[in-house]
């Protein structure tokens, strides 16, 4: 039986400490990056630290399907074999990639430049979001598509060793876009510029450094980054050492904060300066958080977080520059603002709507439920903090998406009254073992009584 197809409801209760030392998982986009240029390498590459979550497997398992061959070592070691001369081989079948929106658009950009037809699908979530972001610029380097009319998975597409380069200013700031063209970038004939102008987290270029590939960036007097890539490169198996995902380890950090008895200290979380904004913002509110063992791990900072409950948060304007280094944060910021002083204004949040779920409307829906005071327009949403935690007592329809799932248990431990989750089982794509862990540290999390019917419905 496929205990996936199941929901899991729970639901968390106020608790009085939380406290501990966690380990927080690997960092989601960069374990999807160590496998996908571990199968486009020659040789072996060697992972440690890799998410076992289920976005990841699927990733893993598209790269067994791509020609590559990926193989648990024991002991949170992983190893890559990549696929023959660095040519993908044709799928057999079709690549389901769950709900990971990153597999599925930095796949079509892996695919494209290669000579072999795939099909991609996704879950009830992927299947509505939009993949012309990365159809349009791939067309235009000469990979072909067909899919939904509305740009949607699942979709067949046919890729060509030799792509013609692309002179591209990004129309949205997205890092699986810009990743994307990069990766087809390496099966074109010449050189592909991708100009950014809000920076979006570096990963997939600092990874295609490690793995022996040359790219040039330079930011502009605009700020704007001009990456520049020649294709027709060979990349080399390397060891690749990944960190504790700074986004799971938000939802630990918000939880200790928002208690007040509390003291946790997470190790090796990742400190990419595209990927903090979430923290910056929180100190900027008056959270209790400090760094120590700051360091640079395969060229990666990382740093032990420790933070501490009990602060009150004040309430801020969310800079719109900061938006693309917290894109996965504003959920589970905005639980903290439901619990800090002031107002929290967020604006510039286009992009949440076409996440997992539509963040905005889910969290601005949910909060609402749970006694929040707060306006959602099109692209901002408005917390009234009133300097303590709201009633709670509501049941969350969490959409499939698993930061929607976390931001609210994380709300029950601090709410007068639980609150509950309609489905536990997406925490699995990309924090296995969330609910455990955060019980160990003094949560209350357990089964949530059925729903009950909704009298006016
Ligand atoms: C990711 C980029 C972001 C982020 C996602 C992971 C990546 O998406 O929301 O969780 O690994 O490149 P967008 O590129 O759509 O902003």
């Amino acid at each position: 039986m496929n205990m996936k197809s199941f929901a899991r409801p729970l639901q968390s209760s106020r608790c009085h400490a939380l406290h501990g030392v966690v380990k927080v998982p690997g960092d989601k986009s960069m374990s999807h990056r160590a496998l996908m240029l571990g199968l486009l390498a020659r040789g072996e590459t060697i992972i440690s630290g890799l998410l076992e979550g289920e976005d990841v497997m699927n990733t893993a398992e598209a790269v067994n399907r791509l020609g590559g061959r990926v193989s648990f070592e024991g002991d949170g070691l992983w190893r890559v074999y990549g696929a023959p001369d660095g040519k993908l081989t044709e799928p057999d079948s079709v690549l389901d990639m769950g709900n990971s929106g990153t597999s599925a658009r930095l796949l079509t950009g892996l695919i494209a430049g290669h000579d072999i037809t795939a099909t991609l699908t996704g879950d009830r979530s992927l299947t509505k979001r939009p993949m012309n972001r990365v159809m349009i610029p791939l067309g235009d380097m000469g990979a072909v598509f067909l899919a939904r009319d509305s740009g949607k998975l699942p979709l067949t597409m046919r890729g060509s060793s030799r792509l013609k380069p692309l002179d591209y200013r990004m129309p949205v700031a997205s890092a699986q876009v810009k990743s994307a063209i990069l990766l087809a970038a390496l099966g074109a004939d010449g050189e592909t510029v991708v100009i950014e102008e809000t920076p979006t987290r570096d990963y997939t270029e600092n990874m295609l450094g490690h793995f022996g590939v040359t790219l040039a960036q330079k930011t502009d007097q605009n700020g704007a980054v001009h990456i520049r890539i020649a294709g027709g490169q060979t990349l080399s198996g390397c060891a690749v050492d990944i960190p504790g995902d700074p986004s799971s380890a938000a939802f630990l950090v918000v939880a200790a904060l928002l208690c007040k008895d509390a003291e946790l200290r997470l190790s090796n979380v990742g400190m990419n300066p595209r990927r903090t904004g979430l923290y910056d913002t929180l100190l900027e509110m008056g959270a209790d958080i400090s760094y120590e063992n700051r360091r640079t791990q395969a060229g990666e900072v990382v740093a032990d977080i420790i933070v501490k409950g009990g602060n009150p948060l004040k309430g801020l304007d969310v800079p719109p520059a900061r938006v693309p280094s917290m894109i996965d944060e504003f959920p589970i910021l905005a639980v903290a603002a439901s619990c800090a002083n002031d107002t929290v204004r967020m604006t510039g949040l286009g992009e949440l709507r076409v996440k997992e779920s539509d963040r905005l409307a889910c969290m601005a829906q949910g909060l609402a439920a749970c006694g929040v005071r707060l306006e959602e327009e099109t692209d901002s949403l408005v917390i009234h903090g009133t300097g303590k935690p709201p009633a709670g007592g509501a049941y969350i329809d969490t959409a499939l998406d698993h930061r929607i799932a976390m931001s609210f248990l994380v709300l029950g431990c601090v709410t007068e009254n639980p609150v509950a989750i309609d489905d536990s089982t997406p925490i699995n794509t990309s924090f296995p073992g969330f609910v455990e862990l955060m019980n160990d540290l003094g949560a209350q999390i357990e089964a949530a009584p059925p729903k009950k019917p909704d009298p006016d419905a």
